[in-house]
């Protein structure tokens, strides 16, 4: 069984903000998610800040290129030693092919993401596709895993159906996190965090109800309690 985890989104676009609030959190067996506002300006800087503080890197940069392209892309990330990368399954079977390639026999986890969730049915009209949202996410996830990527983006509300669906393992990773008390924020499709992780999820993905907490590690330990009895 894939041991759950908590990752952090690091969701500022500061490196001493991101630094600030690494040292409020430190020491807790964490992931952070660092996204291309910090990576586009700080690259190996942000990376390195976050590995010197024994946490895992998720880097969420979701690829999506020309197979050869994304490729190169992967090889970098192992390079960098980073251990989870965001691509985009809509980029075809192909470029998801080169992902698992190039992530070889390195520790770097893929994780795909299907339909993004700001994206409703207009959109698969926009793309001329036959498929409903559901179906399409489905779809793609499953080709996803299919190829050897070993986790799959999704809210609360896809994951009893993915892990149903999908006859192979997979890590679920699962954004859009509320205790009942939080703000949703812009946030449509949430859960709790007993709810994502009796649906199946591995990794719950948090961001501002941690990054915005006047008293972090108090959150945090919210968090670990819930997952330890889950
Ligand atoms: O602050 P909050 O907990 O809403 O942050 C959730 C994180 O997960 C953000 O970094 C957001 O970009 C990411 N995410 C999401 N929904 C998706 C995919 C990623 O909220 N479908």
């Amino acid at each position: 069984m894939t041991e759950k985890r908590i990752a952090i989104a690091l969701d500022v676009t500061d490196i001493n903000e991101a630094e600030k609030i690494l040292n409020e959190i430190s020491g807790y067996n964490l992931v952070i998610k660092v996204g291309y506002a910090l990576f586009i300006k700080y690259g190996k800087e942000i990376v390195d800040l976050v590995k010197s503080m024994n946490f895992e890197i998720f880097l969420d940069l979701k690829l999506h290129d020309i197979p050869n392209t994304v490729y190169n892309g992967v090889l970098s990330a192992v390079d960098l030693d980073v251990n989870y990368l965001t691509v985009h399954a809509l980029g075809g079977r192909q470029m998801l092919e080169k992902a698992v390639e190039a992530r070889g026999r390195s520790g770097l986890k893929l994780l795909a993401v299907t339909i993004l969730t700001a994206h409703s049915r207009e959109y698969t009209d926009y793309i001329g596709s036959r498929y409903t949202i559901d179906q399409l996410a489905l779809k793609l996830a499953n080709e996803a895993v299919d190829v050897g990527i070993d986790g799959i983006v999704s809210s609360a509300k896809e994951v009893e159906k993915l892990k149903k669906e999908i006859h192979k393992d997979f890590i679920s990773v699962v954004p859009g996190i509320r205790f009942p008390e939080n703000k949703a924020d812009d946030q449509k499709r949430i859960a709790t965090p007993e709810e994502a992780l009796r649906s199946g999820a591995d990794m719950l993905v948090i961001g501002r109800p941690v990054i915005k907490a006047q008293n972090k590690k108090e959150v945090l330990n919210k968090f670990f309690d819930v997952l330890s009895r889950c």
